[in-house]
């Protein structure tokens, strides 16, 4: 027998059971975009490799170790997108749609970075990411941490801590990035390996390192928030209030920095302490001169991603009822139940019943193994007596010794009054 080939590493193969719980979480993601008025948008996962680099920031980790970029055949420069934002302002200024117009977008699939996977982080990983564009005030910013709420409290996810932070604009970020450095090169000394990689390039990256030896020094290092301009800090308060009202606790973490650099004022990370390292289900923050930066007229925006991988995980290990099975088995004995058996299931799912018919033969055991397999709370058995006189037998697979006749007229209004 020859070897055979493996999936790629860090990518996934997200089998049927998982994927029922996939289906409950987009179907419940969609329901609640909609309710706020976002509407979907598809975007393509190839893009040029410049668009990440001018929007993401050519020295953040993700475009200089993480893209999967390469060569077509035409020879031009092309990368698996590694993450939505910047392909969603792409086809806004393309499509014309973002120039003095408010618009909320939404958008999902997989995305693609060479990081070392481990749990919860993979190379190929699904975001749900969402952006409303033309609005610069704090409405829209808590508007769409509301959402994630509502989100959580659909999927009865529990547990998810909210931090927020302003960036201030880019030129209060600048000046305080400045006086970072000053601070960091008198701890020189105290750098680990990958803050002092940071130092010329990104300090404000540091701020975000996990290392514990490291915190002395972060906890020490003046801070974003001491230098924020009048007007961020003003639109910082104001989002404050916004969440108060709306009941949405919060901790502000002024070391809240963000692996992307286009964000401007807020930020924002859901976090749980139940996936490891991989702490953060769902970001983002505004970026309001991204728009302006890829090309386009400038346009204030703000948006977020939830991971799929890290949310689908959350909800398993809470034992989520999310799976969906058939709600019936048909148990089939003898040829005559076969014949009736396929007319009797298609006018059970015509009424809305979700069966799953024997197929392949077998004696009554082995059937009634499969129907408890599927998942399914009833089993239908339909014998030769059963079909001389048009009934089937109802027998409930998760109540001990619970076995009852009735007609296959009546069976699928009995069953939907038990579901
Ligand atoms: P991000 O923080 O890079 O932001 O990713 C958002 C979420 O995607 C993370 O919080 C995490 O749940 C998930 N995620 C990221 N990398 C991985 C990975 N390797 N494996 C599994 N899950 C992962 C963005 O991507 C921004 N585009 C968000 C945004 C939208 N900001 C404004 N609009």
């Amino acid at each position: 027998m020859s070897k055979s080939i493996q999936a790629v590493r860090g990518m996934n193969d997200l089998l049927p059971d998982v994927v029922d719980r996939w289906r409950a979480v987009e179907e419940a993601a969609r329901e609640v975009l909609l309710a706020y008025g976002y509407r979907e948008i598809r975007l393509p996962i190839v893009e040029k490799s410049e668009l990440f680099a001018r929007s993401i920031g050519s020295l953040t980790d993700i475009v200089e170790k993480e893209m999967y970029s390469f060569e077509d055949r035409s020879g031009d420069n092309l990368t698996l997108r590694p993450e939505g934002t910047a392909g969603c302002v792409r086809a806004g200024i393309e499509n014309g749609f973002l120039h003095n117009q408010i618009q909320r977008l939404w958008y999902a699939g997989p995305m693609f970075r060479h990081e070392r996977p481990q749990k919860g982080r993979y190379r190929q990983f699904h975001q749900i990411g969402v952006e409303a564009f033309g609005i610069e005030s704090p409405d829209v910013d808590a508007e769409l941490i509301l959402m994630c709420a509502r989100l959580w409290r659909t999927l009865g996810l529990e547990g998810l801590a909210l931090q927020i932070n302003s960036l201030g604009t880019l030129a209060a970020r600048n000046e305080y990035r400045r006086e970072l450095l000053r601070y960091l090169e008198t701890k020189r000394s105290q750098l680990d390996e990958d803050s002092l990689r940071r130092l010329d390039k990104n300090p404000l990256r540091i701020l975000d390192s996990k290392n514990p030896d490291m915190q002395g020094v972060i906890a020490e290092a003046p801070s974003l928030m001491d230098h924020l301009d009048d007007d961020s800090r003003r639109h910082f308060e104001r989002l404050r209030d916004y969440l108060t009202q709306a009941g949405v606790s919060f901790v502000v973490n002024p070391r809240l920095v963000r692996g992307l650099d286009y964000y401007t004022r807020t930020v924002f990370e859901w976090t749980t302490d139940r996936l490891g390292a991989q702490a953060a289900v769902c970001a983002g923050g505004r970026y309001d001169g991204l728009v302006e930066q890829l090309g386009g007229r400038p346009a204030p925006a703000a948006g977020f991603a939830l991971g799929m991988e890290r949310l689908v995980e959350l909800l398993a290990q809470q034992g989520d009822a999310h799976g969906v099975c058939p709600q019936a088995y048909l148990v089939l004995l003898g040829e005559a139940a076969e014949k009736q058996g396929m007319a009797l299931a298609e006018r059970m799912r015509d009424a809305g019943v979700r069966i799953e018919s024997n197929c392949g033969g077998g004696g009554l055991k082995a059937q009634l193994k499969r129907a408890d397999r599927s998942g399914a709370r009833f089993a239908l058995i339909l014998g030769d007596e059963e079909v001389k006189i048009g009934s089937v037998a109802v027998k409930d697979l998760r109540q001990a010794e619970h076995q009852t006749s009735v007609t296959q007229a009546a069976v699928a209004d009995y069953l939907k009054q038990k579901i």
